[in-house]
């Protein structure tokens, strides 16, 4: 099943329980990029506004960790209300206790890779995963142009997983508009996170709807 998760990093963040309210009923995940000014060259959202936003939305909170030591922070964001915690292979933690850690407070767990970091470093974590998270863009900023060249990653991965992990999900996120889902959609993606599409759409729901109607 295709799951389409808007990303409130391109919604206006002055009014963010109405921007919610727009794909609420049409999503199925709410992308939430947290971002250190470290990991990546920006910072973004933290606990206090999920705690904020959590008590109106239904939606799985799908939390995007792009923080240098996401290890040392899953007690704070579960207890905010996430639902997934995503955090990357790249940072500085013990990869296999952080999922662990993930798990043991109830939450679903998954491992994000940089444009640059190839498929086969995520490979041995794949059973204890409920998602990989492959970046089409350069972490750290939204509205970016989405990478061609990360489809063979993404086939790669879904191909793997076929093997010991058909469950798997495959999210993508970055530069993701119909054209480019179609791509990610054949290359073996199912999860897609969209932004700048939604949120600087004038009708966010239709767009949602119109990436779910792709499949
Ligand atoms: C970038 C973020 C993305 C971003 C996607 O670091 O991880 O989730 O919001 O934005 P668009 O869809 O505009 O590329
Ligand atoms: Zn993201």
């Amino acid at each position: 099943m295709i799951k389409i998760a808007p990303s409130i990093l391109a919604a206006d963040f002055s009014n963010l329980k109405s921007e919610i309210q727009k794909i609420e009923k049409s999503a199925c995940m709410l992308h939430i990029d947290v971002m250190d000014g470290h990991f990546v060259p920006n910072i973004s959202i933290g606990v206090p506004i999920i705690n904020s936003i959590r008590p109106h939305s239904n939606l799985i909170f799908d939390t995007h960790l792009m923080i240098s030591h996401p290890q040392d922070y899953i007690k704070v964001f579960a207890k905010a209300g996430c639902d997934l915690i995503s955090f990357h292979v790249e940072s500085d933690c013990d990869v296999a206790k952080t999922i662990d850690l993930i798990h043991a407070v109830g939450l679903k767990a998954a491992l994000a890779l940089k444009p640059a970091t190839p498929a086969k470093e995520v490979f041995p974590y794949l059973p204890n995963l409920d998602m990989v998270l492959v970046m089409t863009v350069e972490p750290g900023f939204g509205g970016q142009a989405f990478m061609e060249d990360m489809l063979p990653k993404i086939t790669e991965i879904r191909e793997y997983a076929n093997e010991i992990k058909p469950d798997l999900d495959i999210q993508v996120d970055g530069g993701i508009n119909l054209d480019t889902a179609k791509k990610v959609l054949l290359a073996g993606a199912n999860v897609l996170v969209a932004g700048s599409f939604v949120f600087q759409s004038k009708d966010p729901a239709r767009e949602v709807q119109q990436l779910s109607n792709l499949y």
